[in-house]
């Protein structure tokens, strides 16, 4: 209903607080010449994501769904000297632009792509002691959204900051009988917040060009 004058307004936002640069519309180039969904964050998501990684003095970064590295190069750009991301992506395609993206974006030295499941990765990273991360983005497949958000508590320390992305789904979370499966993993991971000692935890609505949904925001005590 209100979506158009949503749309506008982000566009205002983004115009004024989040302009793209050559390297983050060479992204969005690169995944519309490779066919890769358009299901990146937006311009004032990304700003978000990058004010929030400035905020926690983020020097260790974790995300969990690259796709071609669109939210990857706004949180990276926050790191100080020596900071580290390491982002997860299970497509080789996606994984592949990424990496030319972020190189691009002269972030290589900085940003580490790692090709494959991210619930197969996780561990590994628990074992390599890449740990603790100061922020934690979330953003794969839906349904497994609880296991992603254990597997970051365990990465965690405390003050760590995880923000999880598509968890209104346009207001389908309201319904309990949603047969979607990705509705259910993101109701799943909010029944949790809800219940969870260990975090304090607040959803964010997000609206504007991107569908009306929402990010879980949780800091770790
Ligand atoms: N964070 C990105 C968007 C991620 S879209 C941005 O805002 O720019 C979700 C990505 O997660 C897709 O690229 C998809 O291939 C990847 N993905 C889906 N299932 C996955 C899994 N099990 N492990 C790792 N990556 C996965
Ligand atoms: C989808 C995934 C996302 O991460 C997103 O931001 C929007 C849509 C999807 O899988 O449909
Ligand atoms: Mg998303």
């Amino acid at each position: 209903m209100k979506q158009q004058l949503f749309a506008s307004v982000d566009k205002y936002i983004s115009d004024l607080l989040a302009e793209e640069d050559d390297a983050l519309k060479a992204v969005d180039q690169s995944i519309y010449d490779q066919g890769i969904p358009q299901i990146s964050v937006s311009p004032n998501q990304g700003k978000f994501l990058q004010i929030m990684a400035t905020l926690c003095g983020a020097r260790n970064m974790l995300e969990i769904g690259t796709l071609a590295g669109y939210s990857t190069i706004w949180m990276a750009r926050a790191l100080p000297e020596g900071g580290r991301m390491v982002t997860l992506e299970y497509d080789a395609l996606h994984a592949r632009v990424a990496r030319e993206n972020i190189e691009r974006a002269g972030l290589a030295e900085k940003v580490e792509v790692r090709l494959g499941k991210a619930i197969d990765i996780l561990p590994q990273l628990e074992q390599e002691g890449a740990g603790p991360f100061d922020m934690i983005f979330i953003d794969a497949d839906k349904p497994p959204y609880p296991e992603y958000y254990e597997w970051a508590l365990k990465l965690s320390r405390p003050g760590t900051l995880i923000i999880a992305d598509n968890v209104i789904r346009e207001g389908q979370v309201l319904d309990p009988n949603s047969p979607d499966e990705k509705v259910q993993g993101v109701q799943r991971l909010n029944e949790i917040l809800s219940r969870d000692s260990r975090v304090s935890a607040t959803i964010l609505q997000t609206v504007g060009i991107k569908e009306y949904d929402g990010m879980a925001i949780a800091v770790v005590k």
